[in-house]
């Protein structure tokens, strides 16, 4: 059985607070901020979906996230150059289809999150702990590791029974989760011409005090909900460490502990003023919403520091658990659906602020 390819560019995984219909916005700042060929640190890489438009583009990106799946994420799609290992990439993931034909073994993701809980129909969850297991016996090297998993994660995903979040799952199977769970070869990219790039999992304060660019992008969280906790099988699932579980929803224990102080109302602001302090880039690009801990004059405030400052804005549609309002156990409406949309910011700091403000003009101009 061949394996086939990803159908999306970069990772397909759905996640809340994603940059999926801003990236070419984005590219479009950095293009304006920076020198054909720049370099760009994404302090808060998630999906990686940012940095891996920007490598598309020609940008050196160097990528960095606290959490080993999104660390993982950017193996795969950001410090891998697809030229050095896409063959063994992609005769592992067909081997792991063949072992996803079969019925499995049960292990702890059917047990956790098929039985205990109901994130993935058992018969996957025996699959995908089949393939982890088999995963560990190979002995990868950390990059071609980081594109296989992200294959699995990918393939998961499309398979899960929630809204998009790991805090609950369905109560009724999602229709998607009665298919065969099947991988797919990640479109890795190859690096730029002559330009590196790299993957790393620190604090984003860490993170800023090693590394230096052209640029630096900042996508921080900017509410109370973790990530962690948003998407804990992907960590477990990275880490592979049978973690001691609790709530119904089956989290790790260490999501009591593994806190980011953008998810607090009360360390916000210091931890971002004490990050921009840190940046070492000429021009940063950070992106914030009008419904987070920080407002909008607070965000111009600390980043005014930096040298001239540019903001824009558009409203942008939610996501989609408020669209649906809010639901019961038994699946009558309780609330109302929220707002739509929300307004979307790019505050644009530093020496590119100006380049970005005219080249804004002439779009409008034109
Ligand atoms: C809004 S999301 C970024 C989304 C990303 N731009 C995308 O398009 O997928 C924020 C990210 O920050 C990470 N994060 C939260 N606190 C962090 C910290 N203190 N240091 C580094 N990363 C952190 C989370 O794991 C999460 O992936």
């Amino acid at each position: 059985m061949d394996a086939p390819r990803s159908t999306d560019n970069s990772t397909v995984i759905k996640y809340i607070g994603s940059k999926r219909l801003l990236v070419n916005q984005i590219v479009s700042l950095c293009h304006a901020a920076a020198p054909a060929g720049g370099s760009v640190i994404d302090l808060f890489s998630g999906t990686s979906r940012v940095g891996y438009a920007l490598k598309s583009a020609g940008f050196a990106v160097h990528a960095n996230d606290h959490n080993a799946y999104a660390h993982n994420l950017a193996m795969c799609y950001i410090q891998t150059d697809a030229p050095k290992l896409i063959d063994q990439a992609i005769k592992i993931i067909k081997d792991l289809n063949t072992i996803a034909a079969g019925n499995g073994r049960e292990g702890f993701v059917t047990q956790t999150y098929c039985l205990n809980s109901r994130f993935f129909h058992p018969d996957n969850g025996r699959r995908i702990d089949a393939m982890r297991e088999h995963i560990e016996t190979l002995d990868l090297g950390p990059e071609l590791k980081a594109v296989v998993l992200t294959s699995l994660i990918e393939a998961a995903d499309r398979v899960d029974s929630t809204t998009g979040v790991q805090m609950a799952y369905l109560k009724s199977w999602a229709p998607r989760a009665h298919k065969r769970i099947e991988l797919r070869i990640p479109n890795i990219l190859a690096h730029p011409k002559h330009l590196e790039c790299s993957a790393h999992q620190l604090d984003a304060i860490d993170a800023a005090q090693t590394l230096s660019a052209n640029i630096a992008y900042l996508d921080p969280p900017y509410n109370q909900h973790s990530y962690l906790g948003n998407y804990h099988i992907w960590e477990t699932l990275v880490r592979w460490d049978h973690p001691q579980v609790y709530g119904i929803a089956c989290k790790r224990i260490d999501c009591k502990e593994r806190k980011s102080p953008y998810n607090s109302k009360v360390k916000i602001a210091d931890a971002f003023d004490q990050l921009i302090d840190s940046i070492d880039a000429d021009t940063l690009i950070v992106s914030f919403n009008n419904e987070g801990y920080l407002g909008r004059e607070q965000i111009e405030t600390i980043l005014a520091k930096r040298g001239p400052l540019v903001v824009l804005d558009r409203d942008h549609p939610r996501y989609v658990g408020c669209k649906i309002g809010i639901h019961n156990q038994s699946g009558k409406k309780v609330g109302k659906a929220g707002k739509m949309c929300n307004t979307e910011y790019f505050f644009i700091a530093g020496d590119g602020a100006h380049r970005v403000a005219d080249a804004q003009r002439e779009l409008v101009a034109a």
